[in-house]
C-alpha cells in the first residue's frame, strides 16, 4: 500500500505515521509528503526522513483545479492508494474527493459533528466543554466531515490551558492515526456501504 501524506504545517502526526511505519506497526510506504507551504516544519521532518517533498503552492496556480491537478499527476505517478490528511489546511474540492473516494483519512482534534474548523481545542475550553477528543473519519466532500472511523474523549480539568491539552489532545492523536492506518492496510476497515455521517 502507498500512502501520501499531506500536511501543512508543524507535522507531529507526520512523525508519529513515520515511527509506526520504521516500526512495521503500519505496512504500508510512506511515498510522498504533499506540503502547500514550503517553510512549514513538516518539510524539514520529512527531509530528515529521506521521504520525498511534494511541494504544491496554491499560488503557483491559476485556479484551484490546476493546483488538484498537479497534486493528482504526482498522486498518480507515485501509485498513491492512501491518502492522510495530517494538518492539511486546504479543503480539498468535490472533484478532488470523487476520484480518490474512500481513499482519503483525516484526524480532527474534537469529537466531530462538535467543533469543526482549525481552531477546534480552543473552541471546546471557550465553550467550556466537559470534554472534547479526537476523531479519525473517511473525508467526504464537506469539512471535518466524513464516516467516522475512530473517536476517543477526553476530559476537560478545570484548570486546563490550551497548551496543556493541546498536549494531550496530539498525544492521543499520534497513538489513534498510526492504528486507523494500519487498520485500512490490512483491509479491516472500509468506507461504509451507506455512510451515516
Ligand atoms: C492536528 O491537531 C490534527 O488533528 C489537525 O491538525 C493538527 C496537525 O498537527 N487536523 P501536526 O501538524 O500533525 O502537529
Amino acid at each position: 500500500m502507498n500512502l501520501a501524506i499531506f500536511a501543512s504545517g508543524n507535522g507531529s502526526n507526520f512523525s508519529a505515521i513515520v515511527k509506526a511505519i520504521r516500526q512495521s506497526r503500519i505496512k504500508a510506504k510512506l511515498v510522498i509528503l504533499v506540503c502547500d507551504r514550503p517553510r512549514a516544519f513538516v518539510v524539514k521532518r520529512a527531509k530528515k526522513e529521506k521521504v520525498r517533498v511534494v511541494l504544491v503552492r496554491r499560488e503557483d496556480f491559476v485556479s484551484r483545479a490546476d493546483f488538484e491537478m498537479a497534486i493528482i499527476q504526482r498522486l498518480r505517478s507515485y501509485k498513491i492508494d492512501l491518502i492522510a490528511l495530517a494538518g492539511f489546511m486546504r479543503m480539498l474540492s468535490p472533484s478532488f474527493v470523487r476520484r480518490y473516494r474512500k481513499r482519503i483519512l483525516n484526524i480532527h482534534p474534537s469529537l466531530l459533528p462538535a467543533f469543526k474548523g482549525s481552531h477546534a481545542i480552543k473552541d471546546a475550553i471557550d465553550h467550556k466543554a466537559s470534554f472534547t477528543g479526537v476523531t479519525v473519519h473517511f473525508v467526504d466532500e464537506q469539512m471535518d466531515h466524513g464516516p467516522v472511523i475512530l473517536q476517543e474523549r477526553i476530559k476537560i480539568r478545570s484548570n486546563d490551558t490550551l497548551s496543556l491539552l493541546e498536549k494531550r489532545i496530539h498525544a492521543l492523536e499520534h497513538r489513534m492515526y498510526p492504528r486507523v492506518i494500519e487498520l485500512f492496510c490490512s483491509g479491516r476497515i472500509k468506507y461504509p456501504k451507506r455512510p451515516g455521517i
